[in-house]
């Protein structure tokens, strides 16, 4: 993939790219809905990406082509305004109205790759991660991995959509054969090794698109929110549901109606379920992170209900599959993948059987792929 991408850009461009950039999606190993509430998260980078190849133009527009849907746009560095509107776009243009100094030199960039769009894996935090570290790099800004981060996160917020960190940070820090167990309280990471012998992470592509935008994941962050200010009125003094505990659960539950409490209950349980689920990881025990993966998925559909008929049904139908150990839905809800533990390869009877149930099911078939632990961003030269 990364020669075509840069044999486009020679192609385009007429010249070789100066910078080459590798931006992954990122899987969640179990954690949802819980960046946001200053909880725990326990993702990895996916060796599925984007590659940006870019240089300099010197003019005053970003020239940008999506490889992978033949499309092209360009934005004025002056007004920030883009050439033709093409919902990828505006992540390019977030960035540049969230990065500081402004940028007010042109680039030529060609990006594509093999990350499903709309599917949960982060496809738009990879195009922003991406584009930053580009910025970064040509521009020689330096900033820190932090910064990026955090740039790439509030240039995605003022899309709209009220996400939290784990994405952008997985993107950034991603390691080969590790997952991160991160604490979205005080930004802080340690390494999980994943040893992972003959299990597997296998995701299950629902394909019913997912835009988080046009869903309730604000509403649940609103409801969070709601919680919190509640809880600190009539409870005790707290910042975020990441500071509840399973025993205050009890004392909650008179007092919060019971959506509130529902939603409340599953950000503390899952806090605690990814602890649980690290200290399977040590151990190597991965029948019992499995069970944590399905309590999870219980939690997110019933509880938190952001989970959806496609979603539900693939994770049911792994229960008659005894070398499916663990399933859950993955990253915001709403569509996109389910994360799968397996115990060894997928048999493509198993897989063929799936689909075509699957399409019974929902006039549609579903995608299936494995994904293996992998580094974070990283630039080449070309
Ligand atoms: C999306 C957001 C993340 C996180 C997940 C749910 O992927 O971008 O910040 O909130 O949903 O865990």
């Amino acid at each position: 993939m990364k020669h075509t991408i840069i044999s486009s850009f020679i192609t385009l461009f007429g010249r070789a790219p100066e910078q080459i950039i590798f931006a992954p999606g990122r899987a969640n190993i179990i954690g949802e809905h819980t960046d946001y509430n200053e909880g725990f998260v326990l993702p990895f980078a996916v060796g599925q990406g984007i590659w940006f190849c870019a240089a300099p133009n010197n003019s005053d527009k970003i020239i940008i082509k999506a490889f992978n849907t033949d499309q092209a746009t360009a934005i004025d560095l002056n007004t920030l305004e883009v050439s033709f509107e093409l919902g990828w776009a505006r992540f390019f243009v977030q960035v540049l109205k969230t990065i500081d100094p402004p940028i007010h030199k042109g680039i030529d960039i060609v990006f594509g790759g093999n990350l499903p769009i709309g599917a949960g894996i982060s496809s738009s935090s990879a195009l922003t991660c991406g584009f930053i570290a580009i910025l970064d790099d040509i521009f020689k800004i330096n900033m820190t991995e932090e910064a990026q981060v955090h740039i790439a996160v509030i240039s995605e917020r003022g899309y709209g959509v009220r996400g939290g960190i784990m994405d952008q940070f997985t993107i950034f820090y991603g390691r080969k054969n590790q997952a991160i167990l991160l604490d979205c309280k005080t930004n802080t990471h340690e390494y999980v090794p994943l040893e992972m012998g003959t299990y597997k992470f296998y995701l299950f592509n629902t394909n019913v698109q997912h835009n988080l935008l046009h869903t309730d994941y604000n509403t649940r962050r609103d409801e969070c929110d709601a919680a919190v200010i509640l809880i600190n009125k009539h409870y005790k003094k707290l910042k975020s549901l990441r500071d509840l505990s399973m025993d205050d659960l009890t004392n909650l539950q008179s007092m919060l109606d019971s959506l509130l409490f529902n939603r409340v209950s599953f950000v503390v349980q899952e806090n605690n379920r990814v602890i649980k689920a690290k200290e399977a990881l040590l151990i190597n025990d991965f029948v019992s992170l499995g069970l944590l993966l399905y309590e999870s998925h219980d939690g997110l559909s019933q509880m938190y209900q952001v989970s959806c008929a496609e979603l539900d049904w693939l994770v049911t139908y792994t229960l008659d599959y005894e070398q499916i150990i663990g399933a859950r839905m993955m990253g915001g809800g709403f569509g996109g993948c389910t994360i799968n533990l397996t115990n060894g390869f997928l048999s493509d009877a198993f897989i063929t059987e799936m689909k075509l149930k699957y399409f019974q099911e929902f006039g549609l078939y579903p995608d299936i792929f494995e994904v293996c632990p992998s580094d974070g961003i990283f630039a080449l030269r070309s």
